[in-house]
Order: structure tokens, then C-alpha cells, then sequence
């Protein structure tokens, strides 16, 4: 299964991911990556791997609409089977998501529906929750909205920090997220726009590994 991941900084998913095929855990194959931050870090990484990378800037003023045009022509272009967006920080338009229906997902680190947007950890903390983790999820026109294909949990601790909390959801985050590629690379999970057809609730549980 072709996939283009889109990041906007760090990649550690993006990193997990890439581990995980090298593995043989995850039947996935990086087609390219595609950035909307000329710096994200994520692209260091990429250009060492020789993964093909493309850069689609939003910069204050720009026009949106000619912005989602060109993230759509770019994604596009490089003919995946499902888009992974993996720290990509902005919400995606209607060309995109027309292109690719319900073959587009997201992790976020909050238990969904329960702190959407940027701030995931800070709120889990804010709201006194006890336990949070990730959720990997259909994309659509809201922001953390689509249907809920996965996800682990994490316990939140009273001496947390967002920093702490964060970094104890992004380990669930790089186990679940690559897990969740490959499940739906071996038909396991299937989606359309709508729905997630999923045997179970974390399928990094029942991972199949394939042969090397
Ligand atoms: C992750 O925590 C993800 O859930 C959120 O953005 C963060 C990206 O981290 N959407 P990284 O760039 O993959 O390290």
C-alpha cells in the first residue's frame, strides 16, 4: 500500500512509521512526504532516507483556497493509496478530501472525542482527566472530528507537565499509529468516509506481522 505522509514539524510518527516497515511490522511504502513547513525537521530526516519530499507553504496572507488546491495537486501527483497525517498542523480542505474520501487519517494526542485542536495534552490536563492517550481517526472538514479507528490510552499523573503527558502519548502514538497503517494495508480495517469496519479496539494488539 503507496502512502504519503504529511508532517508540519518534528516526524517522530513519521520516524515510527519508516522503523516499523524496515521491521517487516508495517506493509506500508512511503511514496513521498509532504510538508507545509520549508524547515519542519521532519524533512532532515526524509532527505537522509531518499523518500521524495515536497514542500506546499502557507504563509500569512496566502490564499487559501489556491493553498488547498496545491496541497491536493501535490498529494495527488505522488498516487498514494491513503494519506497519513502524522503532525500535520492544519486543517485540510475540500480538494483534498474530495481526492481521497475517507482514505485520509490523523493522530491526535488526546481520546477523541474529548480534547480536539492543538493542545490536546495542556487540555487533558486543564480538564483534570485521569487517564488520555492518542487516537488515530478518519479526517474530514472539522477539526478531529471523523470517525475513531483506534486507540490507546495512558494514565495522566499528578506531577504532569503537557511535555510529560505528551511524550508518554507519543510512544503509544508510534506503536499505534504504524500498527493502524498496516491493518488497513492487509484489509483488515477498511474505511470509507463514514465508517471504520474494525475487528478490534487497538490493533497494534493483534498485529500480523508480514513476512520479511
Ligand atoms: C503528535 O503528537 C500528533 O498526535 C499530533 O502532532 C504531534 C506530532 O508529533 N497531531 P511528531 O511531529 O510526529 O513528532
Amino acid at each position: 500500500m503507496d502512502i504519503v505522509v504529511l508532517v508540519s514539524g518534528r516526524g517522530s510518527n513519521l520516524k515510527a512509521i519508516c522503523h516499523a516497515i524496515d521491521a517487516g511490522t508495517c506493509g506500508a511504502n512511503i511514496v513521498g512526504v509532504v510538508s507545509d513547513r520549508k524547515k519542519a525537521a521532519a524533512l532532515d530526516f526524509v532527505d537522509a532516507r531518499g523518500i521524495p519530499s515536497r514542500v506546499v507553504p502557507l504563509r500569512k496572507g496566502d490564499d487559501r483556497d489556491l493553498w488547498n488546491d496545491s496541497l491536493a495537486e501535490t498529494v495527488t501527483s505522488l498516487n498514494p493509496n491513503l494519506v497519513v497525517l502524522a503532525g500535520f498542523m492544519r486543517v485540510l480542505g475540500a480538494p483534498l478530501l474530495e481526492r481521497f474520501p475517507g482514505r485520509i487519517i490523523n493522530v491526535h494526542p488526546a481520546l477523541l472525542p474529548a480534547f480536539p485542536g492543538h493542545n490536546g495534552p495542556q487540555d487533558a490536563l486543564d480538564g483534570g482527566v485521569r487517564v488520555s492517550g492518542c487516537t488515530v481517526h478518519i479526517v474530514d472538514a472539522g477539526v478531529d472530528t471523523g470517525p475513531i479507528i483506534a486507540q490507546a490510552a495512558v494514565p495522566v499523573l499528578v506531577s504532569d507537565s503537557a511535555d510529560s503527558l505528551h511524550a508518554r502519548i507519543q510512544v503509544q502514538e508510534h506503536r499505534l499509529l504504524p500498527a493502524v497503517i498496516h491493518q488497513i494495508a492487509i484489509g483488515a480495517i477498511t474505511l470509507d468516509p463514514f465508517t471504520v469496519t474494525t475487528p478490534v479496539a487497538d490493533p497494534s494488539r493483534s498485529l500480523t506481522v508480514p513476512d520479511a
